[in-house]
């Protein structure tokens, strides 16, 4: 039981980083937002992945601490503060939790104002230094701010739709959690995907194609959707005015990005979901299972078989996809 349960995964483990000898021959990650809730576990999680080379640290505030104290970790990694330039330039990966979080009663939608100023900001600069970059989009609204960062690469001749992710792995993450918790199994042998948006009602698990699959009654699928649906939320109430939820989502960047890196080196059958521009599903962007690869997106799988039940999701998550978008997109072409 020890060997399967932990000699053997590690071993799998060490397999898997074998060929990547670390800090020498892999990858420059940029976060922006470093200095947050979300940021500093984040930069940590990333310190301590054997894909990453060199990790540029930026915030508005704090960040030659945060990359003072992470760079004592004994990893090969290089870590430094820098400002918003040198940090993204020709940074591999950019992941951007930068931005307000919600407190209870707000929806995610109430952070667009400020959010979307310092997502433009940060897309502007991305698409001056680092237009190959791979950039992840963490901060709230999800469904309205990458729109914004992909008008503003359109602006700049730099768009490029298999390079811009919206990071919605927390919501599998947090799927495969408490389907295992019902299943009373191990959260690592469970995968829901999760498809559509990251809001509300836009959040689609698709438990008819969970591994393994699940007999749940109609009932349990509706409460367990729900569940999903305002898991987010489940943790800013708890946290009573303190933030939404941040080691959780750092651990869930820290998944994607991770995938990110072994796309781009190559590995083969790497797959996530996450929400791009897409024609897969009825809005000009949707979250679907998506295979990475050298550049990004190498194939959107789409919505793939869907259940009654969840063709009805997808219809309702529709409108209010095409709503965000739509703020997003206006957002940037009538900035003045
Ligand atoms: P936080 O307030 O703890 O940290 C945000 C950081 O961004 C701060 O250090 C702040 O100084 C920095 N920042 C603000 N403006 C900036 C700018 N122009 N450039 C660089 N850095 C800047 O917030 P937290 O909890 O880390 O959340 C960050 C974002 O992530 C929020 O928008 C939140 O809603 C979102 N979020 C997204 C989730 C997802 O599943 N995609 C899950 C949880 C949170």
């Amino acid at each position: 039981k020890i060997f399967s349960q932990v000699i053997k995964p590690f071993i799998h483990l060490c397999n898997r980083f074998s060929s990547c000898k670390g800090g020498e021959e892999g990858f420059k990650v940029a976060i922006a937002g470093a200095s947050g809730g979300i940021g500093q576990p984040l930069s940590m999680l990333m310190k301590m992945n054997p894909f990453v080379k060199e990790l540029s640290l930026f915030d508005l505030q704090h960040t030659p601490g945060v990359a003072a104290d992470l760079s004592h970790i004994e990893t090969l990694c290089k870590v430094g503060p820098d400002q918003i330039y040198k940090a993204l330039k020709d940074a591999n990966v950019i992941i951007v939790p930068a931005g307000v979080p919600r407190k209870p009663g707000m929806t995610r939608d109430d952070l667009f104002n400020v959010n979307a100023n310092i997502v433009k900001e940060l897309a502007e600069a991305a698409a001056e230094v680092a237009p190959k970059a791979l950039i992840a989009i963490i901060t709230n609204p999800v469904n309205s701010v990458v729109p914004i960062v992909c008008e503003v690469m359109k602006k700049a001749d730099k768009f490029d739709p298999k390079r811009i992710f919206g990071v919605t792995t927390l919501d599998i993450v947090r799927s495969n959690t408490f389907v295992a918790e019902a299943l009373k199994i191990n959260p690592k042998e469970v995968n829901v995907p999760v498809i559509g948006g990251h809001a509300g009602n836009t959040i689609i698990p698709l438990l008819s194609r969970s591994t393994p699959r699940v007999s749940f009654s109609d009932e349990q699928i509706i409460a367990m959707t729900k569940r999903i649906q305002n898991a987010g939320t489940e943790v800013v109430e708890a946290k009573a005015g303190a933030g939404s939820a941040t080691l959780s989502m750092a651990y869930a960047a820290a998944r994607f990005a991770n995938s990110l890196m072994r796309g781009l080196r190559g590995e083969q059958n790497v797959i996530e979901c996450s929400y791009v521009a897409s024609d897969c599903g009825g809005a000009s962007y949707f979250a679907t299972p998506l295979v990475l690869g050298k550049d990004g997106v190498k194939e959107n799988l789409g919505l793939g078989e869907l259940n009654d039940f969840e063709k009805k999701e997808v219809e309702a998550a529709i409108p209010v996809l095409i709503e965000n978008i739509q703020a997003g997109v206006d957002f940037v072409n009538n900035f003045k």
